[in-house]
């Protein structure tokens, strides 16, 4: 629960500029290597599996949802993103495909 606050404040206070101020995406990329999160995107997307986040009818429009979906996926493979990770991988896939402001 406290967790939970936690981001939501570091989410809900960075909504006016860039949305993932305190997540590098630099190490974003870097950790999207490192657990493979391509992995089932390119067995259901083809090619390098980023087709997944630039699909027309892609999921996540906010993000609240990227966050979100990241757990949900991240769950399923077992492992546990800390918030440091989430930002940053979030910074990473926002700076790259989604550009929410
Ligand atoms: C166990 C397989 C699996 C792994 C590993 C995985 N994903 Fe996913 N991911 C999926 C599936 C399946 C979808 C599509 C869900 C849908 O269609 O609603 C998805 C969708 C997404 C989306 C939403 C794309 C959209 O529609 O806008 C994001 C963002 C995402 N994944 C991020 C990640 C990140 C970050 C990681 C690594 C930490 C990761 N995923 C690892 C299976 C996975």
């Amino acid at each position: 629960m406290k967790k939970t606050f936690f981001l939501f404040c570091l989410i809900a206070g960075s909504t006016q500029a860039a949305p993932f101020p305190n997540g590098s995406a630099e190490n974003g990329k870097k950790l999207f290597a490192k657990y493979e999160c391509s992995s089932c995107h390119e067995g259901k997307m083809g090619g390098d599996g980023s087709a997944i986040f630039t699909r027309p009818n892609h999921t996540v429009k906010n993000t609240g949802d990227l966050i979100t979906q990241m757990e949900r996926c991240s769950g399923a493979t077992g492992k546990q993103l800390t918030a440091q990770e989430k930002l940053d991988l979030a910074a990473h896939l926002n700076q790259t495909y989604y550009h929410f402001k």
